[in-house]
């Protein structure tokens, strides 16, 4: 299953599009809040019910002593989205964004992590990389997860159709391919995720940022607004418009990662055995409350 990192120019979604890809996969699947800016799944669609003792921050001190801690914390830290089958699972993100810091030097072996979920115990997982910012043309080595980008097998760059989302993600979109040429599997990791608010259809948007929209969300405030405040789910939740197309999306990325793998642009990363083991016997437990 594919690692897939959702990012934006500004504000306009992601946190949103990640929960939804999250809870409409079709396969069990993780969601990795890793805003370098600060989480917000944790006082919003969770309400306060995670302590800030749970959490990406804690990892930081594990990855120090070494890949094995790194992966029983990051087990012991997962939280469940779906309350009973613990087939879904959130890595609630920072409370502060001064502590982002101290985890630049934890995104390289958080990834193997990942990447170990994905490829070794089948999950589809989501990483929340918050909003993009740029020094000297290239991703910033503490205000974005830029190991996990580069790493991931599909970037998906979020953004409405709106003049204001074209304007600002079309600064991105090139030093963005070329840091993925430069330093992760290769320019086409690259896909927009379209959030339908604005004139622009997908072909407008593919041509203004010059990369392919591979898949779109459609406008939905009343799921949106619960997917970010949390409370009692709106009516046929599972079979709202946004969870649909989410699901749809899933499987675009899921297509994407396959054809790439199949071209050999960049060979699978091979499985980490000692993870692995780690990883089975605690992540199958359902995370923090399992
Ligand atoms: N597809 C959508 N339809 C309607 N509202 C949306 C949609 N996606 C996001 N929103 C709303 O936009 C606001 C910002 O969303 P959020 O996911 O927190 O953005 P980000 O993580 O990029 O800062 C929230 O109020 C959210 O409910
Ligand atoms: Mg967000």
């Amino acid at each position: 299953m594919p690692v897939t990192c959702i990012a934006s120019a500004k504000s306009c979604g992601v946190t949103t599009a990640a929960l939804a890809l999250t809870l409409a996969s079709s396969r069990p699947s993780l969601l990795a809040e890793c805003d370098p800016a600060g989480g917000t799944i944790r006082a919003g669609l969770l309400q306060g019910q995670v302590s800030a003792g749970y959490g990406i921050y804690h990892l930081a001190a594990a990855e120090r002593v070494g890949p094995v801690e790194l992966a029983q914390a990051f087990a012991s830290h997962l939280w469940p989205l779906d309350g009973t089958t613990g087939h879904r699972k959130v890595l609630p993100g920072l409370t502060d964004p001064a502590q982002a810091a101290a985890l630049s030097r934890t995104w390289p072996a958080l990834s193997d992590v990942l990447h170990v979920m994905a490829e070794s115990a089948g999950h589809d997982v989501f990483v929340d990389a918050g909003r993009l910012v740029l020094e000297s043309g290239h991703l910033h080595p503490t205000l974005t997860p830029a190991p996990l980008l580069h790493k991931a097998d599909v970037v998906l760059l979020t953004v409405r159709g709106t003049e204001q989302g074209l304007t600002l993600a079309r600064h991105l979109t090139r030093p963005l391919r070329a840091e993925l040429d430069e330093y992760g599997s290769g320019a086409d990791a690259l896909g927009l995720l379209l959030i339908e608010d604005g004139p622009f259809r997908s072909h407008q948007v593919a041509e203004a940022l010059e990369a392919p929209v591979l898949a779109a969300l459609p406008w939905d405030p009343e799921t949106a607004a619960y997917l970010t405040a949390g409370g009692r789910p709106p009516r046929g939740f599972a079979r709202s418009p946004l969870l649909r197309y989410a699901r749809t999306a899933t499987e675009h990325v899921e297509a994407l990662t396959a054809r790439r793998h199949i071209q050999q642009q960049y060979p699978t990363p091979a499985p980490h055995p000692q993870l692995a083991g780690v990883l089975d016997r605690l992540a199958h437990r359902g995370g923090a409350r399992g």
